[in-house]
Order: structure tokens, then sequence, then C-alpha cells
């Protein structure tokens, strides 16, 4: 059978569901009220943002919440309001997005970037011991594709060395780590509601944190330095607009009693991909010891034979089946290290820039027999590659 990017007859011609799924009456109902109540802003006596904020709080354990308008600024005021300050360092994982790293130079800090573990991808604990110096202020493990970080280890060389830990939780949202909630684990956590996410309103994000006193300058430096309770033009410290509106509250409060369905729809279907690729040279990225829910954002999947990743992703997506390139090493970004970030030898992130694809949230939601269509994917382009020049 020809590869149909050589005119050949696609694997799949059936579209994926889309993202994000279609609203729903709950939704609707929901966006209106706050519509027509004209309550749009936070600060104007509505209670969307403070039910969402107190709903994220719960399920990540912790009693604090501070809802914002994305995660590059959640992440950035939650290590502003843990105290990092100019010139500190926060170390970071190289293989996650940029804004791991750009929320740390918002800040005024220096990103350090450490490698993954070779085979989960996550943070390394052993790394970050590495890296620690004497400006090291916080580490920042990041729950790659919806799989937690092993925490235990990480916290242990936070508490060790006196440092600040906030969890990038941008996409794991209802994930768990040895049956607790990410996001309440470290000493912030930060969630993302951005459009690709497990949850979205098309932009927004939210920190919590279990500490007052990390509430109270988290808070702050959200609402432009005011003190909670404090006088409205009373600014005791410098802090900034960063809240989220009463609209995006709305349209997010209703999706967290379909969140574990959707989890657990997701989770059936990559435990299908990966019955159904068994021997195919891929196999899927193993979750991090600990993993007891896994909020499946990507699947990743990892190439066990050399493969010319450009080609591979053109004719998957020729085959009706889209596989994502995914991030290269945060270190290689010249832009970061122009902006002061320092990167340390990353050699499991290099190998994974060249061998692991990723498949989407949207695709993960259709039915779980549609799970052979990936693997019927694989194993043409696969097969076809060996004969091609
Ligand atoms: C790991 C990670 N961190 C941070 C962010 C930033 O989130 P936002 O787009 O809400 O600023 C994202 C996604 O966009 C992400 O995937």
């Amino acid at each position: 059978m020809k590869l149909a990017i050589d005119g050949g007859t696609p694997v799949r011609t059936d579209p994926w569901p889309a993202w994000p799924p279609p609203l729903d009456a709950a939704q609707r109902e929901r966006v209106g009220e706050v519509l027509e109540s004209g309550l749009w802003g936070a600060t104007q006596g509505g209670t969307a943002c403070a039910e969402l904020t107190a709903a994220f709080a719960g399920l990540s354990g912790v009693p604090y919440g501070v809802a914002v308008g994305n995660a590059t600024l959640g992440l950035f005021a939650a290590l502003r309001g843990l105290g990092v300050r100019l010139g500190d360092e926060v170390i970071v994982p190289a293989y996650t997005f940029v804004a791991s790293a750009t929320s740390v130079l918002l800040a005024g800090a220096v990103p350090v970037i450490v490698d993954v573990d070779p085979v989960d991808l996550h943070l390394s604990a052993g790394a970050v011991e590495a890296a620690v110096t004497e400006r090291t202020a916080a580490i920042m493990p990041v729950h790659l594709a919806g799989s937690p970080a092993d925490m235990d280890a990480l916290n242990a060389v936070a508490a060790r060395h006196g440092l600040a830990v906030v969890e990038d939780a941008a996409q794991a949202h209802g994930a768990t780590y040895r049956g607790r909630p990410i996001g309440g684990l470290g000493d912030a956590g930060v969630y993302s509601f951005q459009a690709s996410k497990a949850m979205t309103a098309g932009e927004g994000g939210l920190i919590v944190c279990r500490e007052e006193s990390a509430y109270e300058a988290i808070w702050s430096v959200c609402n432009l330095g005011r003190k909670l309770g404090g006088q409205w033009y009373g600014h005791p410290s410098v802090g900034w607009n960063l809240r989220l509106t009463e609209i995006q509250a709305a349209l997010l409060l209703p999706w967290l009693d379909r969140l574990d369905g959707e989890l657990a729809r997701r989770n059936a279907f990559c435990a299908a991909v990966e019955r159904e690729i068994a021997g195919l040279p891929v196999s899927v990225v193993p979750r991090p010891e600990g993993t007891t829910g896994d909020s499946r954002h990507l699947l990743m999947l990892r190439l066990t034979e050399p493969v010319d990743k450009a080609f591979l992703v053109e004719a998957m997506a020729a085959e009706g089946v889209p596989v994502d390139a995914g991030y290269p090493p945060l270190g290689t970004m010249a832009a970061l290290t122009d902006a002061g970030a320092r990167a340390e030898p990353c050699p499991a992130t290099e190998e994974a820039a060249r061998s692991v694809v990723w498949i989407r949230q949207s695709m993960l939601m259709d039915d779980v027999d549609r799970a052979a269509d990936v693997a019927r994917a694989l194993a043409k382009v696969l097969e076809h590659r060996k004969a091609r020049p």
C-alpha cells in the first residue's frame, strides 16, 4: 500500500474529535448568567472566580487559590510571591514548554535549564541536585503531558537546600501522585486554561497554595500590590493586574463535573494505543514512578529505531493520524540563553527531541476502538520508510 504522501489512500479520512468539546447546557447557562449580570470583571462582586478558585484549591488538596489571566503569568506570580528576586536562579527542566522558563525571566530571575529523566522525560532530581548553587531560590517541576513529576524526590532536594517548589501543572488538571492530588505538593501549583488544555476558557490560569502567607503574597502580586482586605488605593507592594474574568470562570466551572469522565476516556484510549502498537518499533513513554492519576494531556511515543522525524510527522499527517514533533530542548533556544538563561548539558532531552512524538489530547478523546488507526498509520509509515531513499 502506497503512503498517502506518495498518492496512496490514507489510513483515516474521518475527522478527529474537535477541541474544545462542544459547549454543554450548564456552560451556556452559567456564562449567560454572568453576561446578563454585567459583573464581568473579578472585582465587581460576582462569584464565579471565587467558586473556581475554591474548587481548584479543593481539587489540589490545599486551602488557597488565585485565578489569573494565564499560566505564564501565574508561574511568574507564584515565583514572586514565594520570594524569588532579581538575579536568583530557578531550576527548570529542558523538556517543557518555553513558558516554564520565560516566567522565570519575567520575575527577573535566571532559568537554569537541566536535564530530564531519560526514561520518563520529567525533571530529574539528580540533575536538580547537581545544578544547585548558592543563588538557587526555587525549582519548577513540570507535570509533563499530564503525568506528575516525581515530587517526593524533588521535594527532598528542595528541602535539603531550602528551595521553593513551584509545580507547573499547566498540563495536569486532575492528576494524582501516590494518591495525592498534584498542585498542592509543592509550595504553589499553577494550572493553565489556555485553548489546548484539559479545561479551557480560551485563556486563563490558576495558582493554588497551602500557606496563608504565600497566598497573601501571591494574591498581592496579582492585584496591583494591594493587601488582602486592605484599602483599594493602598499598594504596600509592587504588583500587577493579572486577574481572570468572571466570564472565563463561568465557562470553566461546569467543566469540573466532566473532568473525571474525560480523563478516564483519554486513559482508556492511551491504554488501547499501547496494546495496538506492540510489536512496532515505537513505545509509549512510561509515566514517572508514583503516577496514580494521569490527565493524559498528550500521549508521548518514543521511536525505538532511528527515523527522520520530519518525514514521520509529514507522512502521519497525510495518513490522517497527525503526530506532533514536540519540544526542542529549551537550552537550544537562543532567545532564552541570550536573555540570561543557563543551560546544563541535557543529553536525555536531546535524545527525546530526536525520538519522541506526541498524540494530542483531542485525538485521545475518540472512541477507544479508533486507537487502532494510530497503530495502523504508524505501522504503514514505519514500514515504508525503509523502502525510501
Ligand atoms: C508546561 C506548560 N507550562 C506553562 C504553560 C503556559 O500556559 P499559558 O498558555 O496559560 O500561559 C503551558 C501551556 O501553554 C505549558 O504547557
